[in-house]
């Protein structure tokens, strides 16, 4: 089975007493999970190491950065690199988030050379795409995501795409309480995944894990999660309460 994902973006919330709270409050949970499932916690950069060491012994629960820069090394004032993350055990990391996209103008190039950066330090990449609700009124989600993707990974040979997650989240539905309906996110996904067919063939394409972000709450991860082509979500607001990450964790197929 593809690898299912509950992805928690706290995104700049939290202090560091509130973020440590937070998360032993969900890992004492004891949610155990399958081999197909992972747990990331997407936390602020000086929050990592602490949260490395949360989840070292707790089996598919990992950190997750945010963000890196799209150059390796050198004078970038302020600039958190892929190799950084992956020296101190991180693994994963969040490119081209829509807010990222929008604040710091990145553009479908830099996310490239973040992408390339990622890999080639072992850091997966936890690519996300989605348009905005005037595209999506016009009708032209489908160009502008395959545009995003084609931009931004498809110089990629099939063994490097095959590390990668994508998260496809509608501006319209983040920080919204505008939940995409579960027939508007598995149209989408099952869209991502035959442009990821075209591209590198069905095999792989159906290994790479999609998953939805925008609004994900407690009370409709389930159904979400249920649909073919949703492996999991990248979680924002309901990830910063305990009870309904949780939930939305136990959600996962
Ligand atoms: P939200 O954020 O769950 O608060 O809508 C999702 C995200 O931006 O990743």
């Amino acid at each position: 089975m593809r690898k299912q994902i509950a992805a928690a973006n706290w995104k700049m919330n939290l202090t560091f007493q509130e973020a440590e709270k937070l998360l032993d409050d969900i890992l004492d949970a004891g949610i155990k999970l399958t081999d197909h499932q992972e747990v990331l916690f997407a936390v602020p950069y000086p929050y990592l190491l602490m949260t490395r060491s949360e989840v070292e012994e707790e089996p598919n629960y990992h950190g997750a950065a945010q963000n890196c820069y799209h150059k390796s090394a050198g004078s970038y004032t302020g600039e958190v690199s892929a190799e950084m993350l992956h020296s101190i055990g991180i693994n994963y990391c969040i490119i081209g988030h829509s807010e990222r996209r929008e604040f710091f103008n990145e553009t479908n190039s830099m996310l490239m050379d973040k992408v390339n950066l990622c890999l080639e330090n072992h850091v997966i990449p936890v690519f996300c795409c989605g348009e905005s609700l005037p595209v999506r009124d016009a009708g032209r989600q489908n160009d502008f995501v395959a545009s995003q993707l084609s931009g931004s990974l498809f110089h990629l040979p099939a063994d490097k795409i095959k590390m990668i997650m994508i998260a496809y989240e509608p501006i319209w539905a983040i920080g919204t309480g505008k939940t995409a309906s579960s027939a508007q996110a598995q149209e989408m996904h099952h869209f991502l995944r035959s442009v990821l067919a075209d591209q590198y063939g069905t095999a792989i394409a159906d290994e790479i894990p999609i998953l939805y972000g925008g609004s994900v709450k407690a009370n409709n991860a389930k159904e979400l999660f249920s649909c073919t082509d949703v492996d999991g979500g990248l979680v924002g607001g309901a990830s910063l309460i305990a009870q309904d990450f949780i939930e939305i964790i136990t959600a996962l197929k």
